[in-house]
């Protein structure tokens, strides 16, 4: 049996996108080949407007591409439909963008609690999914305020739990730590990590922060809508010192409370 096509969870094949403004055309991708492996932590890295967040668009069938294949937990997701789109992200995808896009009017236990619904959950369970999450982010005492009364840090950390309430196969985040200042933005980092290695879930993460790098399995890096480096070998596993977070021995509950406790303003 060939291992790589088993656990292989995300193929790109000769992905190619095009942007329009009037007739000047806007190259994103030029014929992207990638395979991503079940339970990977991949970072995406590459100067502006090398075509990251487009690919992560893409992959989360956010975007329509132009060419290509894109496999996604063995689903064509390019052949779907607007309807089909929206269950498979429903159903296997986590998105974390980088601009939080947090509902204002929704207290932070109502948005991570919101996706939950759209998933057909009851109300009640939607709200102790949610508080569930919020409280493995080290919010569980603020899942009453709105967007606008939380850090930024904090916000982004709403957005994971958002993320991860579905239970989704796959978390893509489009440069989750770039509007945090460094400590939160590492604190971030080690959360994701933690996260990553304590439930079965794959992270494709777009960065230019060199935590997230050496927080990473793996790394992919695109220039100009190719890729032009890839570390397809596993890398050794990131030293945890470096992320300021010698925490890897403590059970989760444990490592989350040490990550955020005497700081939860962070
Ligand atoms: N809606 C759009 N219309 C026109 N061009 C676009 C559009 N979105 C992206 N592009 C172009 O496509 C290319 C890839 O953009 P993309 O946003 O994927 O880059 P990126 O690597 O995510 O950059 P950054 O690090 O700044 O977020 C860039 O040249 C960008 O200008
Ligand atoms: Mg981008």
């Amino acid at each position: 049996m060939d291992t790589t096509i088993t656990q292989s969870i995300i193929s790109v094949r000769d992905l190619s996108k095009c942007y329009w403004i009037g007739k000047v055309p806007f190259p994103a991708l030029n014929r992207v080949n990638l395979e991503i492996y079940d339970n990977d932590f991949t970072v995406l890295a590459g100067r502006s407007g090398s075509g990251k967040s487009t690919l992560l668009n893409i992959v989360g069938a956010l975007e329509s591409a132009d060419t290509g294949e894109v496999v996604v937990d063995n689903q064509n997701i390019l052949q779907m439909s607007a309807d089909q789109r929206t269950q498979f992200r429903l159903q296997t995808i986590g998105f974390v963008f980088q601009a939080y896009n947090l509902i204002q009017v929704l207290t932070a236990q109502e948005n991570v609690a919101y996706v939950c619904r759209l998933q057909g959950k009851s109300k009640l369970e939607s709200l102790e999914i949610a508080a569930h999450w919020l409280d493995a982010v080290g919010l569980g005492e603020l899942g009453s305020r709105r967007p606008n009364q939380l850090s930024g840090g904090q916000q982004q950390r709403v957005a994971v739990a958002r993320a991860l309430a579905t239970n989704p196969k796959i978390v893509l985040a489009d440069e989750p730590t770039a509007n945090l200042d460094t400590v939160t933005a590492q604190k971030l980092v080690c959360l994701l990590q933690k996260l990553h290695d304590d439930f079965n879930t794959t992270f494709l993460i777009s960065s230019h922060d060199p935590d997230v790098k050496n927080a990473s399995s793996r790394l992919i890096k695109l220039s100009d809508g190719h890729v032009i480096k890839r570390w397809d070998e596993a890398l050794p596993p990131a030293d945890p010192t470096q992320l300021s977070c010698p925490i890897k021995n403590l059970s989760l509950s444990q490592r989350l409370r040490r990550l955020f406790e005497g700081n939860p303003a962070q």
